[in-house]
């Protein structure tokens, strides 16, 4: 298993072109199941994660290959199966996005349920609730979802909010499957994150009639087929976030090519409120340090809202920033596996439930550390290229999942950091 070693204290400096979404590519290639023939999406990131839904996508009978250049050319052809299978399913949860396109498209499929992960359990009840809604008879059956729609689905109104807020991946099921439905659909509660917007986008390309989308309420006109579509994958919101943190802690100055400004206010706005110094002009999003860091709050939730998957990043900030700051994980309230690893390096930091109380000033030395997941990986980097000394960060896998060549962007800004193979 490779090994990431990193050795803290170099000031990031220079410029670090954005990838396309992790969290858009993957839907929008299930999505292309929906059409009859070969669709062609743009600035896909490589990732393990895309190759996974590359995995499965070819399971289920689709033709799937990647040209240099980002590319991936996804052509589901007329033997598409209906089942997708545990071993592929469990190794990553947005697998879940084959439910809806398949479901509208066959009338019938079986889809592994995908359990939780280390960041807590994952329901999938909002899904089930609004194919339900759709007109689909659904049971679970040895660890399957079983789900059918002997006459195809029917648009229906849905209300898709649940305790924790809307959800991304349950909205954009939904939403593809309500495109071939008969009828209209009105899904409120929907999610509005960039990534939805980006997938309906695709939609209307194929030939969906998909309006509302970034709003709470999304009406779909359902439409007999959809055809193949050229789309370009947004920037990686999350990524860029991730960078723009290096460079406050660090006490750098990096330039972000290619992210979009307006999906980063909430991080752009605590980075402000923590003395960082954020410049847009068109082309590029410009961070440095203004004099020191302060401590801030911060509580995660629904976009616009400051996503959670900045959480664990956004603690390493704290935790070397002066004063005290209090994070309420509003999203996921188990996902603070990277709080002790952060310990281990020196961070001063008491859990209190979905809480954390994160004591600022802290010297972070470095360590051998464990990732647990995506981005805990990405904040124990982050905390090695500002601790002293030196920090191996291991299990590194989940970084994979998620960071396109994550240690060669950061060698570019001139960070010390290496992967090695054992
Ligand atoms: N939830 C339910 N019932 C459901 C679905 C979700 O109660 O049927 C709850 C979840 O337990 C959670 C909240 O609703 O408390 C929001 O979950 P959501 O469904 O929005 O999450 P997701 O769609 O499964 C996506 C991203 C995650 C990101 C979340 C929240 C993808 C592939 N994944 O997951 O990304 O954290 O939205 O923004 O889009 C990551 O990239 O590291 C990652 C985990």
């Amino acid at each position: 298993m490779d090994k990431i070693i990193i050795t803290g204290g170099e000031p990031l400096r220079g410029s670090v072109r954005i990838s396309g979404a992790k969290n858009s590519a993957l839907p929008i290639m299930a999505a292309a199941l929906l059409a009859e023939g070969s669709s062609t999406i743009s600035n896909v990131p490589r990732l393990r994660d895309v190759e996974t839904m590359a995995d499965i996508l070819r399971a289920l009978g689709a033709k799937v290959s990647f040209s240099g250049d980002n590319q991936v050319r996804v052509n589901p052809g007329h033997t598409i199966k209906a089942l997708a299978p545990y071993d592929l399913v469990r190794t990553m949860r947005a697998s879940i996005c084959v439910l809806g396109p398949l479901l509208t498209k066959l009338g019938k499929v079986k889809v592994a349920h995908p359990g939780g992960c280390v960041i807590g359990p994952r329901p999938v009840d909002l899904h089930l609730k609004g194919l339900r809604k759709l007109g689909a008879k659904i049971k679970m059956e040895h660890g399957y979802i079983v789900a059918e729609a002997k006459s195809g689905l029917k648009g229906s109104e849905i209300y898709l909010g649940g305790s924790f807020g809307s959800s991304v991946l349950g909205t954009a099921n939904v939403m593809m499957a309500a495109t071939l439905a008969r009828g209209r659909t009105v899904i409120e509660g929907a999610a509005c994150e960039p990534e939805i917007v980006d997938l309906a986008n695709f939609l209307n390309k194929m030939g969906a009639k998909v309006r509302g989308a970034g709003t709470h309420i999304l009406r779909i006109h359902g439409v007999g087929e959809l055809r193949p579509a050229e789309h370009a994958i947004i920037p990686d919101r999350i990524e860029a976030a991730t960078y723009m943190v290096a460079g406050a802690i660090t006490k750098g100055e990096v330039t972000l090519k290619g992210a979009l400004f307006e999906h980063l206010q909430a991080v752009v706005d605590k980075l402000e409120e923590a003395g960082v110094i954020v410049n847009r002009t068109r082309e590029v999003i410009e961070v440095r340090l203004r004099d020191r860091l302060k401590a801030v709050d911060v509580t995660t939730l629904p976009y616009p809202g400051f996503p959670t998957d900045m959480q664990a990043q956004m603690m390493v900030l704290m935790s070397i920033s002066e004063g005290i700051g209090v994070i309420i994980e509003k999203i996921y309230p188990d996902r603070f596996m990277h709080v002790s690893e952060l310990m281990r390096m020196g961070a001063n930091i008491i859990r209190e439930g979905p809480r954390v109380i994160v004591k600022g000033g802290a010297k972070l030395s470095g360590a051998p550390v464990m990732a647990s997941d995506l981005r805990a990986s990405a904040a124990l980097i982050l905390a090695g290229l500002v601790a002293e000394g030196e920090t191996q960060v291991s299990r590194v896998y989940h970084l994979d999942r998620g960071y396109e060549r994550m240690e060669e962007k950061f060698s570019k800004l001139g960070a010390s950091i290496r992967r090695i193979k054992e």
